[in-house]
């Protein structure tokens, strides 16, 4: 096995397949990993994938991240991606390469979303294409 891709998903992503459709797609994060989990066995990867609705959680994820020696990191912080400085602190302590992910396009949305702390300390964002976004971004890890 060439590495482990963490896939870690902030607040109420638990909740995608019903949460605003319109915007964020029918897919459920169930379907999204298992087509990330088919893709990874023909990249000769393992993709671990983790949602919680609490910051805590997924900062101890990224230095579990980092324990493990994982290849990558693909988050999507949900909307901590516009508050946490913690997130982006935790990125620069790991050497582990975060590739941001978001279902939407924030910069097309509300203002409060244009800025993203968790972009500020990625290596790279994909956004904007759905539940393609995570696929996207599983290509790109398996590049770095
Ligand atoms: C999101 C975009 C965020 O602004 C929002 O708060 C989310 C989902 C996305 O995937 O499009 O929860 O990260």
């Amino acid at each position: 096995m060439a590495g482990i891709v963490f896939v870690l998903n902030g607040p109420n992503l638990n909740l995608l397949g019903t949460r605003e459709p319109e915007i964020y797609g029918t897919d459920t994060l169930d379907d999204i990993a298992g087509r990330m989990e088919d893709r990874a066995r023909q990249l000769d990867l393992t993709v671990d994938l983790r949602q919680s609705n609490h910051e805590g959680h997924l900062l101890d994820w990224m230095h579990e991240a980092q324990a493990v020696g994982a290849k990558a990191i693909i988050l999507n912080a949900g909307a901590l991606t516009h508050t946490s400085q913690a997130l982006y602190d935790a990125s620069q302590a790991i050497r582990v390469p975060v590739i941001e992910v978001h279902l939407s396009n924030p910069h097309a949305r509300e203002s409060f979303r244009h800025h993203s702390w968790v972009g500020r300390g990625a290596k790279g964002t994909i956004a904007g294409f759905g539940a393609l976004s995570y696929m996207l971004a599983l290509e790109a890890a398996a590049l770095l």
